[in-house]
């Protein structure tokens, strides 16, 4: 008899068990999504990634990249800096202090930082919370739009000054398949009247979206591009104020039973380190990507008309309407004790003036040639 071992009730649970278990692995693998394989390095270019993004981090660190992990609660950036050194053996690896939810905090990030540095190759707006009670921020915000909007919001357009004296360069947008669900709530968009979390977050996710659109608008012909992604469903902190993945009951049942559909940190990194570094993706801009390829966005997404109401209310909120007047910053070189002095729109005065009077034939060509070293 062909089948005599299925009458052995061991061996049909225990095959049974091995099928499961195999189909399991099968459906978590193929869950894990595209992969960014090009090995292009980053020697030397300036990141800047807001939460601590640690897998994007330490594979950016491994290219040697320069990068700065903006994030509130230091000690942890600290002890993901000290895994990332050791792991990339890559010194250039820094925690800065930067709260998403106060304003007050960015600015003086972003004043700390162009004293340090005076370029920007890659900005990575990835920091996010979700499905919060409600709170507001320092600023009066509902957390949601606060934190993954606003904030970044405010950071970019403080930072677009260093991005165009670094371009070409690249802002990252960490965004989500949850924007599909979303709706600008232009009678209520903070939320005052009728609070959500699910709602707050799928509006503060398209918000993303329509922001890197109108942003890719702003910037044609900068060389700096901005675009937006969905990195997958990924096992992280993210679910820390949903119930439903914190109990004991959650614990024994529903994680186990959602963990091959979960991607792990080093998948979910993929295509935010796609958008950031891929060189086919040079002068690409305002666009949408997942599993490192172009996605289609939701219709609520390409409205135009929304995206530059957001935009202006975004300006209003978040004070950029009211610009200090031809605000100059210096740098000196200790070495060489050079000296540059950046306008207001990032240019380097003595390099305008110089061009201006004919000193100098193109001095953006230096620049050029220096970059294509990188
Ligand atoms: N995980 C997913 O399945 C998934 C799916 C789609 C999109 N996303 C997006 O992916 C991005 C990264 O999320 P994640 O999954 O890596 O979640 P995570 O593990 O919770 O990481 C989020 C990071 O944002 C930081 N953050 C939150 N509020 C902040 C604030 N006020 N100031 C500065 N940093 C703040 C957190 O810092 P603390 O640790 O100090 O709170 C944390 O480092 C988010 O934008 C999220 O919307 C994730």
């Amino acid at each position: 008899m062909a089948f005599a071992f299925l009458q052995n009730k061991k061996v049909v649970a225990l095959s049974a068990v091995g099928t499961i278990a195999g189909l399991t692995m099968m459906l978590k693998d193929y869950m894990q999504g595209g992969r960014f394989k090009n090995p292009v390095m980053a020697e030397g270019k300036v990141v800047i990634i807001t939460g601590i993004g640690k897998e994007t981090a330490k594979e950016l660190a491994r290219r040697k990249a320069h990068v700065y992990m903006v994030c509130r609660d230091m000690e942890k950036c600290e002890q993901a800096r000290t895994e990332i050194v050791l792991d990339s053996k890559n010194k250039y690896v820094y925690c800065r202090e930067c709260d998403l939810s106060s304003f007050d905090s960015i600015r003086k990030f972003v004043d700390t930082f162009k004293h340090e540095r005076d370029r920007l190759d890659i900005l990575i707006n990835n920091a996010g919370v979700m499905r919060c009670p409600r709170t507001l921020t320092k600023d009066g915000i509902e957390m949601q739009l606060g934190v993954n909007h606003m904030g970044h919001f405010l950071l970019t357009n403080l930072l677009l000054d260093t991005l165009k004296a670094s371009a070409p360069s690249r802002i990252v947008v960490v965004s989500s398949l949850a924007h599909t669900r979303g709706e600008i709530n232009i009678t209520d968009l903070n939320s005052e009247k009728n609070y959500e979390p699910g709602r707050a977050y799928n509006q503060s996710k398209l918000a993303n979206v329509l922001f890197t659109k109108e942003l890719a608008k702003k910037l044609q012909g900068t060389g700096v591009t901005v675009n937006a992604l969905h990195p997958g469903v990924v096992d992280t902190e993210l679910t820390r104020h949903m119930g439903l993945f914190n109990s004991f009951f959650s614990g024994l049942i529903v994680k186990p039973i959602l963990w091959p559909f979960f991607k792990s940190p080093v998948a979910g990194a993929q295509t935010t380190l796609y958008c950031a570094l891929e060189p086919e993706l040079e002068g690409v801009s305002g666009q949408y990507f997942s599993d490192c390829a172009p996605k289609e966005v939701a219709d609520a997404a390409k409205n135009e008309n929304v995206a530059k109401w957001l935009w202006a209310v975004s300006e209003k909120w978040t004070g950029l309407d009211q610009k200090p007047p031809n605000e100059l910053r210096f740098y000196i070189d200790f070495e060489t004790l050079d000296i540059k002095i950046i306008d207001e729109k990032g240019q380097d005065i003595f390099e305008k003036a110089y061009k201006e009077m004919g000193l100098v034939e193109d001095p953006g060509q230096e620049v050029q040639e220096d970059k294509k070293h990188h």
